[in-house]
Formats: structure tokens, sequence, C-alpha cells
């Protein structure tokens, strides 16, 4: 029987990983040790984003970015790469600048070129459109690549992405897809239509940041799930976390590590996820208490100390009955 996440997964042929911090990587050998027991799959939290990679205007600065791919091949972790095009985490230049459609096209193109010919393959996929949609269906306006270039630059991102490497696999990821709904609805209707005219998507990513009070209907989801597989299109989980409303009690832990089950359930019982990633996978680093102002903490695996949380238990039982 495995004994780690790492085995049980591996057993069951899937991707399971984390988001992780080059920081932590170099500071903290519990969390790398952690890291490199636990998943076979990672994706960098922040710093393949484009203020990262390109803080100035034709400055690329990779060297974090680079100190994970080396720490994923050292431990043979597969490496999804995050993010090329995204309204935030933007640098200052882009962010505070105005540009005619022409530049902005030509900072996108620049941007994705540069980034996957460094990449060179390391990262087998790429979220190469992050967040197009708006929470109510149709696009996220205040995005300044909508603003400056309209719905057209999605499709020329992809296929630029797709002549800069042929050979990695390029994801749409969004969240709040989770369900069938007006947002789901939206983003099958684009992606249909742009596989239809032959725009080069090879995957859709659902985050999946719900809380714990979200417990997530199987058969819905799977129903949701499927319709974006008819397409022809792989599907990961790319960010998974279940936060946990304070006051944060026993019974309420035990609830998270049920809803673990079930989205890890889910993932499985579907056939058309490849790839599942949690968005961290120790309380002590993770992006929720700073997002809800205090109100939500403790989604992922491990506690602030490593420990394994009962969250922990109920996805190695379900990766090991899939492996069985
Ligand atoms: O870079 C500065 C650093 O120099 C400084 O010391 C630090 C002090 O606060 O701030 C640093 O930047 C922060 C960065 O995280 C690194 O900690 C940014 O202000 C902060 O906005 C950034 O937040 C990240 C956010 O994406 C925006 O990039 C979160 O960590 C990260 O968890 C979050 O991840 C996103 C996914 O990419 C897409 N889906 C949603 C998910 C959660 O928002």
């Amino acid at each position: 029987m495995s004994s780690t996440l790492r085995e049980a997964a591996d057993a069951c042929g899937l991707l399971f990983g984390s988001a992780c911090s080059p920081d932590c990587i170099a500071n903290e050998v519990a969390y790398r040790e952690t890291l490199a027991r636990e998943f076979n799959c990672l994706v960098a939290d922040n710093c393949m984003k484009f203020d990262a990679v390109q803080p100035e205007r034709g400055r690329f600065d990779f060297a974090d970015a680079d100190a994970v791919v080396a720490f994923a091949r050292q431990h043979r972790m597969k490496m999804r790469g995050h993010t090329l095009v995204w309204h935030n985490a933007l640098p200052d230049w882009v962010r505070k600048g105005e540009f005619s459609k022409a530049e902005a096209l030509e900072i996108l193109r620049e941007h994705i070129f540069t980034v996957l010919r460094h990449f060179n393959g390391t990262a087998y996929c790429w979220d190469v459109v992050n967040e197009a949609l708006g929470e109510e269906g149709g696009w996220r306006e205040k995005s300044p690549w909508y603003r400056w270039i309209g719905p057209d630059y999605l499709p020329q991102v992809f296929r630029w992405a797709h002549e800069a490497d042929p050979d990695i696999q390029l994801f749409y990821n969004d969240y709040g897809m989770e369900l069938p709904g007006v947002k789901s609805d939206t983003c099958y209707a684009l992606l249909r239509d742009l596989l239809a005219d032959g725009v080069p998507i090879h995957g859709v990513g659902f985050q999946y940041h719900l809380g714990v009070e979200n417990r997530l209907d199987r058969e819905a989801c799977l129903a949701n799930l499927h319709r974006f597989h008819e397409l022809g299109l792989d599907i990961h989980f790319t960010e998974l976390d279940i936060s946990i409303k304070r006051p944060i009690t026993d019974a309420l832990r035990q609830e998270q590590a049920d809803e673990y089950a079930n989205r890890l359930g889910i993932a499985l019982a579907s056939h058309a996820v490849s790839a599942v990633l949690l968005w961290g996978f120790t309380d002590r680093h993770t992006w929720i208490p700073e997002f809800t102002k205090g109100e939500y903490d403790e989604p992922l695996l491990f506690d602030a100390e490593y420990r394994p949380k009962l969250a922990y238990g109920a996805v190695l039982e379900t990766l090991q009955q899939c492996g069985n």
C-alpha cells in the first residue's frame, strides 16, 4: 500500500501536485522535503508570472523560475507553467501604461516567445490565458488586454504560444466554473468556438478555490467536466484549496477532509482529469487569510508545522482506492 500521496498518485496514473515558492524551497527544509516526497508535479505560485519574469520592458529575469524548474528536475516532477496572459500580476510598466492595440499585441507576442523559448518545454503545459472571463459570464472587460486589444487577443496568444513551442499543452484556466452556470457556459461556448476555428487549445484548468461550505454536487460537476472533455480538451484541477471559515473547529476540519475526498473523487471518476494541483500544501504558506482579511484559513493538507491533517488522510485514502 502506498504511503505517500506521490506513490499513491503514481499508482493511479494521476499527476498530483502543488503550487510552490522558490523562497520557501530555498529556506525551509521541511517545505522542500515534503514537496519532493508528496507530489509528482509542481507549479510556481508567482515566479513565472509576467511581473516576475519581465519586471521592466525587455528585461527578463528567470532566476526564481529557473530555481523551481531545477528543483522539479532534481526530483523528477512534471511542471505546469503559470501564467502567460493575465490581467493581474502585471509590472508597473504595463499596469500604468497606455498602449495601442498594435503595441499591446507586440508586448504579448514578445513576452510569450521569450518565456516559452527560455523554458523550452521544461514545463509540459502552460496556462496561456488566465481568468479572461467575468464572474457573470462575458469578458472581463477591465482586463487591460481586453481593453487594448478586444476579444481577439485570446485566439492570438494561443496561436503564438503554439508557434513558440509546438510540443507543449496549452490551457485556458479560470475559477468559478466548477458547476454548470453562466460562467461555465460562457467558457464552454468560447472554447467550443475557438476550437472550431482551429485555435490550438489543448486543455482547460478548473481552479477549485472554494471554501468548505461549498459541498460540490458530484453528478453536476461530472456532467460539467464531461462536456468540456467531449470538446477534446484535457482537464486539470489547477489550484485546489478548501478554506475554513473562522472559528475553526475539529468538526469543520473533518468536513474539509470529506470535501477533499469528494473533489478528488470527482476528478478520478471523470476519467477526464489528468492532473490535480493544490494551491500550496501547508497552512504555513497560503494566500487565503490575507485575501479573506482573516475570515478564512487552514485550506491545505498539512498544518503550519508540516503535520498531515485529516484532509491529508482523506486524500491519501482516495488515491489509494483508485490505485487498487
Ligand atoms: O513581490 C512582492 C514582494 O517583493 C514583497 O516582499 C511582498 C510583500 O507583500 O509582496 C510581493 O508580491 C506579492 C506576491 O503575491 C508574492 O507574495 C503580491 O503583492 C501579491 O499580490 C501576490 O499575490 C499572489 C496573487 O496570485 C497575484 O499574483 C498570490 O500569492 C497567489 O497565491 C495568487 O495566485 C492566484 C493564481 O495565480 C491565479 N488564480 C487565483 C490565485 C489566488 O489569487
